[in-house]
């Protein structure tokens, strides 16, 4: 009864413990601060949304002039756009309270637009002309001057201009992966020109082979990789100009890699050595058909190293059985002449012990329990 009771009560706590993290954590992402920019996007945004909910009014069906002329008056009404201003930001759930406090603070500019500047998209005008926050696609900084590259290519099409679209940034490149220059008109180290012309600069990465730089891709010439400067370790410069992945398995010092008990594999540019099959004394691949010897206690059987029943090739072992068998016979027999009762029951503990034994042997349980124990 306890145990139950408190495993309830453990679970109500945890849960609630988890429910309130949760809500914390969306009270946190309600009340992050957002930057000057994202913030009055995020406002318009909100704002246009509550546009569309309020498109068809509270109008049900009804197509006669008098409904539409209706209609018509509410889309531009003040009764909508406090319906609009009401919700707003209610939408919104990153900065949910910084875009409510800051729609209070710019409810005169949203009326003012509502009410003579609707022509004008409301981003373009409030964002960019009114509060000043955020700059034309492509421009950046206090003025809104032109990113590097504009108009046709900002960044030569593979990086981002730094402070693009806000009154922020410096409007410097910030290249892709594998691109490189102030324009982000070059490839980096690493990559090279897999396409360019006057518009357009493509930049691959250098095989793996390569150490640095490289000229071109391939062609991969059978296993031959040109284009490399220089190559990587694990990997040779071949007179063709390309380059070879060493094979560290067959190293020509006739230093084998990997210990007696590991075979090897090549890989491109490294090695690993992996451990051979447990029937194994040494090896050149995995498992038991791969062995250089078999290991102690297994015997070559059709090209496999398999359990040997070792004792019963050495003929020692077997004879001293067999006496002792006959021995353990010869002594039931003769108590049989004294006490049958007695020795019918040792009788049959002896012929369990020949099965057993005999069994054991066959299976060669005995030598595994005889190596584990030298191996101790
Ligand atoms: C600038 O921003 C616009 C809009 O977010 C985007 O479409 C464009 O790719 C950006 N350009 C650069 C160069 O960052």
């Amino acid at each position: 009864m306890i145990h139950s009771s408190f495993y309830i009560w453990l679970l109500i706590i945890s849960e609630l413990f988890i429910l309130t993290r949760t809500l914390d954590q969306k009270g946190e992402i309600r009340n992050v601060k957002l930057a000057p920019c994202q913030l009055c996007r995020t406002l318009v945004e909100s704002f246009k949304m509550g546009m569309e909910k309020t498109e068809k009014g509270n109008f049900e069906g009804g197509d006669s002039a008098w409904e539409e002329e209706k209609r018509l008056v509410y889309a531009k009404s003040e009764v909508r756009f406090v319906e609009i201003q009401e919700r707003l930001c209610s939408d919104v759930e990153r900065g949910q309270t910084h875009c409510q406090s800051t729609a209070e603070l710019w409810e005169h500019h949203l009326e003012n637009w509502w009410n003579h500047h609707q022509d004008k998209d409301l981003y373009d005008w409030l964002c960019i002309e009114i509060v000043e926050d955020c700059c034309p696609i492509n421009h950046y900084g206090s003025s809104c001057l032109p990113c590097l590259g504009y108009p046709d290519s900002v960044c030569s099409g593979n990086g981002r201009c730094k402070g693009n679209g806000t009154r922020k940034g410096n409007g410097e490149c910030k290249c892709d992966n594998g691109y490189d220059g102030a324009l982000c008109d070059k490839c980096a180290t690493g990559f090279y020109v897999s396409y360019q012309d006057e518009t357009k600069l493509l930049c691959s990465k250098c095989h793996i082979s390569c150490d640095g730089a490289c000229t071109l891709a391939g062609p991969k010439v059978f296993y031959i990789i040109s284009g490399c400067l220089k190559c990587k370790n694990g990997w040779l410069m071949s007179s063709e100009g390309g380059c070879l992945d060493i094979d560290e398995c067959i190293s020509e010092s006739g230093n084998y890699p990997c210990s007696n008990q590991q075979f090897c594999v090549n890989k491109d540019g490294s090695y690993t050595c992996l451990a051979c099959d447990p029937t194994c004394d040494g090896c050149y691949g995995d498992g038991p058909d791969m062995c250089n010897k078999c290991a102690p206690g297994y015997i070559l059987k059709d090209n496999l190293c398999v359990d040997g029943p070792s004792w019963d090739s050495q003929g020692a072992g077997q004879t001293t059985r067999y006496i002792t068998y006959l021995g353990l016979c010869v002594a039931t027999f003769i108590i049989f002449q004294k006490n049958p009762m007695i020795a019918s029951i040792i009788g049959i503990m002896v012929g369990i012990y020949i099965t057993v034994s005999e069994y054991m042997l066959d299976t060669g349980t005995v030598h595994k329990l005889l190596s584990f124990l030298s191996a101790l």
